[in-house]
């Protein structure tokens, strides 16, 4: 499933990811339409610590490393996402993220990001509880 291509694909995907599962076909289509397809080589820097971000990031398929100070602090995996919390606060990125692997991406510009969920109370909650859990989970609640 993780593996598809095409805007169909893209769609039937978005609709397996529990963070999208409250929204409607017509949401995902517009969705799976705008957001764009991005591969990165093994090693790739995809988001790096301290730039100002822009941008959302579902993993299609492979993994990536979190990493802040070059220590991994997590690992995401395809169905997962990161950039969420540059795109929260308007702040910095958080972390490095590098890509473990060749890593495939449907990447959101914030833009296409709000229009799609933010006026969507569920997908809000979903990702204001795994921002509180990334933030727990971190040694220094990523204030340093
Ligand atoms: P952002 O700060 O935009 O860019 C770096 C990203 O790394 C961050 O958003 C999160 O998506 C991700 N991240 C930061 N800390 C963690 C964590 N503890 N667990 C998983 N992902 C994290």
């Amino acid at each position: 499933m993780f593996g598809a291509k095409g805007s169909g694909d893209t769609q039937a995907m978005l609709a397996s990811v529990p963070l999208f599962s409250s929204l409607n076909k017509s949401q995902l289509r517009t969705m799976a339409t705008t957001a764009k397809e991005r591969t990165y080589p093994d090693g790739d820097t995809i988001v790096k610590q301290g730039d100002k971000g822009i941008g959302f990031y579902l993993i299609l398929a492979g993994q990536a490393r979190v990493e802040r100070g070059g220590k991994q602090i997590a690992s995401l995996g395809a169905g997962q996402y990161f950039g969420e919390m540059a795109l929260l606060d308007e702040q910095p990125r958080s972390a490095d993220v590098r890509a473990a692997g060749v890593v495939r991406c449907l990447v959101l510009s914030p833009w296409e990001f709000w229009a799609a969920v933010g006026d969507e109370p569920e997908v809000l909650r979903q990702l204001l509880k795994e921002t509180v859990r990334r933030i727990r989970a971190s040694p220094t609640g990523l204030t340093d």
